[in-house]
């Protein structure tokens, strides 16, 4: 078997904090591992002047799959004008990667479920997946730009889809369905949007393909309300890439915190094992009001590598053992701050990757 060639990207923030975790966990796991690392982010900005180097954009292609830390840097935030911004790495990884599916998959564990600011009784059993449609939608629709002078400036973004983008991400959703609760939501604003009713018609069509799974319509402002009021009611949210963006940070309030949940950004090529290349990324960002304290929960990106090997690897049963890890770290009551109760003892991030790595085994 070829060895598990990583492009390892850690970017800003807490990025890189929480990718040395994973990595140690990949390593605790005896794997034939190649890792290659990069600078990608506001880093790579100060470095080189662009937010995706050559390189590193070159180590990602050459790649099985990408695991990747977070990018953004307060400076950048402050201003609405920079040309280079440190969100240009992940975007155009994903584009040139056309990493058109984001699988985030939304768990609610029994050890965490005073974490949720919402009532046990309703995230309890909470098992659901958003998956994201990644490389379109006004995230790169053409034109998009601010334009004029104060007071009179104007700014525009442009929501497009082809039928071809909406249709490879539902053919996604329905298989993704096939193995799970068999049930496909669909998330859109088919009310206000033209690119809405495109994806309702494109879906449709689909359903008739997938008769053993229940298929819904739903407005994408309901579906923000229903995740809270009923989220054991949903098994996989199809959705577009604005809508899937808001909606996982939303519902990452049900497994307790963003630094629960990881992602998998998968594309229809193949690596050299034979499995979908991917790029394996924690929806939590950069959180530089934490970075360089040694506080930050890998668990999201811990989880993240353990997408990984199941996607890009296909080892199933590695994957498995980092999750059940996790589930038993937590079990066992290891806390980091994010998702300690008041009053609870908490850890930093290398002793809860530590209590992860001990009960890999
Ligand atoms: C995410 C993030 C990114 C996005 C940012 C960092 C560009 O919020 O992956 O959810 O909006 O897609
Ligand atoms: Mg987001």
């Amino acid at each position: 078997m070829p060895t598990l060639r990583i492009a390892v990207l850690p970017g800003d923030g807490i990025g890189p904090e929480v990718c040395a975790e994973a990595v140690r966990v990949l390593q605790a796991l005896n794997l034939d591992l190649e890792l290659h690392t990069a600078d990608v982010g506001g880093c790579a900005i100060k470095a080189t002047g662009v937010a995706l180097p050559e390189t590193a954009l070159r180590m990602a292609l050459d790649a099985d799959a990408v695991l990747f830390g977070a990018v953004g840097t307060p400076e950048f935030d402050r201003d609405p004008h920079a040309p280079v911004r440190p969100e240009q790495a992940i975007l155009g990884l994903r584009k040139a990667l056309d990493l058109f599916a984001n699988l985030r998959p939304v768990k609610a564990y029994d050890a965490l479920l005073d974490a949720s600011p919402l009532k046990p009784e309703i995230v309890r059993g909470t098992d659901l997946i958003i998956l994201r449609e990644l490389t379109a939608g006004a995230y790169f629709g053409k034109p998009q730009g601010i334009s004029g002078e104060p007071p009179n400036r104007s700014a525009v973004d442009t929501t497009a889809y082809t039928e071809a983008e909406v249709r490879r991400l539902m053919i996604m959703a329905f298989e993704l369905a096939r193995g799970r609760k068999r049930k496909v939501t669909q998330a859109d604003k088919a009310n206000v949007m033209a690119t809405g009713r495109l994806w309702r018609a494109v879906a449709h069509e689909l359903r008739e393909e997938y008769p053993e799974v229940t298929y819904e319509d739903m407005y994408a402002d309901a579906c923000s309300m229903h995740l809270l009021r009923n989220p054991r009611s949903f098994d996989v949210i199809a959705t577009e890439n604005l809508f899937g963006d808001i909606l996982s940070d939303e519902a990452s309030m049900l497994s307790g915190s963003m630094g629960m949940l990881p992602s998998a950004s998968l594309g229809d090529t193949l690596n050299r094992h034979g499995y979908r290349r991917g790029l394996y990324e924690p929806i939590h960002g950069a959180a530089h009001d934490i970075a360089g304290q040694g506080i930050a929960n890998p668990l999201a990106m811990i989880l993240s590598a353990a997408m990984m090997l199941r996607w890009s690897f296909g080892l199933r049963e590695h994957a498995d053992r980092v999750e059940r890890a996790v589930e038993r770290a937590l079990a066992d009551g290891f806390r980091c701050r994010d998702i300690a109760a008041p009053g609870e003892r908490t850890v930093g991030t290398r002793e809860m990757a530590d209590a992860v790595i001990e009960r890999l085994h």
